[in-house]
């Protein structure tokens, strides 16, 4: 447990795609990370394997019955909410998007004009909470509110980390974060069940998640009340800012790591969006943008480990998988098998051309899950980090204050960098 992210990168390489045990004393899971077993478990047999188990135990104690649970309590928050994030919908929402990420972007002048560092992850954070809330949630969550929910939600990803990563040991026994978990929480609720409170009576028009789960609450004959609102609102704030923010603050390190790849992505930036403001209709001339963002999510997949148990006995690469027994899917440790990836530590956006990303197995690179519970955000999540990094890098030159090299992933319920990092600023153009 002193480095247990280097301890399963170990694992994860000598097994090289093969089944693996892991012991971790009170539970031995399967630790399962080649493609055609994770394609086995996340779609071929995803009625057999579900999410439940004591891996779940944290993650059910935050969301409750919700998006992110199984059975009949998952089906009904997806029909819900899977029509907010319909491709149509996201392409209805991505102008609105685009002028608040600008707006949110336009407040780096300053601290750039001073020449003064930013935190990178509380700044991309930032930019991402404003957007979320005013485009997914439809602007119905107002500052006092969001200034609670944000620090609420920091607390609440960073506290879980041990309940995370030991899910065996028992609630009543105290662990590290507990306190400040249980903190996070009570702020949560208090602001939540506000919200709701509020919009109990007239949830407003549009599509946003809000007023999805508020209008299914009131509609005739529902027996969902506040709590399931609450548990979704919860799980769609959680989910659709902690991976974002997370992913985008790898970017800066990672591309100060590699100049020449900034560089390209930087003439193709200032070719096609040039001194303008960028809009969701640049996106379809950027093709390296798209490939670094998905090179990115292949390094740092930030939902890095999801579980599922079994419930019927089966076969899984040769091993025998009992009803009962857990198995862990890693982005993370698939998406840098020796066998699959050449060279797989190194960042390298080619990886990704079109002809080249057709031809991949379909789960050698699955940072968005797969089968029936795949990431409803995913086009929004593209979208989205699209837009941030072209807008940042459009009108900024970034310098890493820290030495990038030195910058390692830290697990908990994300895969977070292990230090605080930041970057200073320097705009583009003299009157920006
Ligand atoms: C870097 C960005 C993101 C990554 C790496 C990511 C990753 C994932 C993964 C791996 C799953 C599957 C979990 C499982 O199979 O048990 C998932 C599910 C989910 N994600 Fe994302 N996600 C990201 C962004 C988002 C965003 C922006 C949203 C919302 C706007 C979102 C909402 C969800 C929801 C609601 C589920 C559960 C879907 C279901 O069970 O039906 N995610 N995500």
């Amino acid at each position: 447990m002193q480095d247990p992210l280097a301890e399963l990168m170990r694992i994860g390489r000598t097994a090289d795609g093969q089944v693996a045990r892991l012991d971790l004393g009170a539970s031995r899971p399967f630790l399962v990370t080649h493609p055609d077993h994770v394609q086995q478990v996340l779609r071929g047999e995803s009625d057999n394997f579900v999410r439940d188990g004591m891996f779940w135990r944290p993650l059910h104690s935050l969301f409750g019955d919700s998006i992110m649970s199984e059975y009949a309590e998952w089906e009904q928050s997806k029909r819900v909410l899977q029509p907010v994030f319909s491709t149509k919908t996201i392409r209805g929402l991505s102008t609105s998007m685009a002028t608040a990420i600008n707006e949110a972007v336009d407040r780096l002048e300053e601290p750039a004009r001073a020449g003064r560092a930013v935190p990178v992850m509380p700044t991309m954070s930032r930019i991402v909470n404003e957007t979320v809330i005013k485009v997914l949630f439809g602007d119905k969550i107002r500052q006092a509110e969001a200034d609670r929910l944000i620090p609420a939600m920091e607390k609440i990803a960073t506290s879980i980390a041990f309940r995370f990563l030991l899910p065996f040991v028992p609630d009543k026994v105290p662990m590290p974060g507990d306190k400040a978990f249980a903190e996070g929480l009570a702020m949560m609720d208090e602001t939540l069940y506000a919200l709701v409170d509020r919009f109990r009576t007239s949830p407003g028009e549009g599509y946003d998640i809000f007023t999805a789960l508020c209008q299914a609450r009131m509609a005739e004959g529902s027996d969902l009340d506040d709590a399931w609102v609450r548990n979704n609102l919860l799980a769609m704030f959680a989910t659709s800012t902690e991976t974002t923010s997370t992913a985008l603050t790898w970017l800066w390190p990672t591309l100060a790591a590699k100049p020449e790849v900034e560089e390209r992505l930087r003439a193709e930036i200032r070719a096609v969006v040039g001194d303008e403001r960028v809009r969701p209709d640049h996106l379809q001339h950027l093709p390296y943008v798209k490939q670094v963002v998905q090179e990115l999510l292949r390094l740092y997949p930030v939902g890095w480990i999801f579980p599922r148990v079994a419930q019927h006995d089966t076969r899984l690469g040769g091993q025998e998988i009992k009803a009962g027994q857990t198995v862990l899917i890693s982005p993370f440790l698939s998406h840098r098998l020796p066998s699959v990836w050449e060279r797989p530590l190194e960042f390298d956006p080619e990886r990704f051309t079109p002809d080249k990303a057709r031809s991949m197995h379909r789960y050698a690179y699955f940072p968005f899950g797969g089968g029936p519970h795949q990431c409803i955000g995913r086009h929004v999540f593209n979208l989205e980090a699209e837009l941030i990094l072209t807008s940042i890098i459009s009108r900024f030159h970034t310098t890493m204050e820290e030495t990038p090299t030195s910058v390692e992933a830290r697990i908990g319920a994300t895969l977070r960098p292990n230090q605080p990092i930041r970057m200073t600023l320097r705009p583009v153009r003299a009157t920006t």
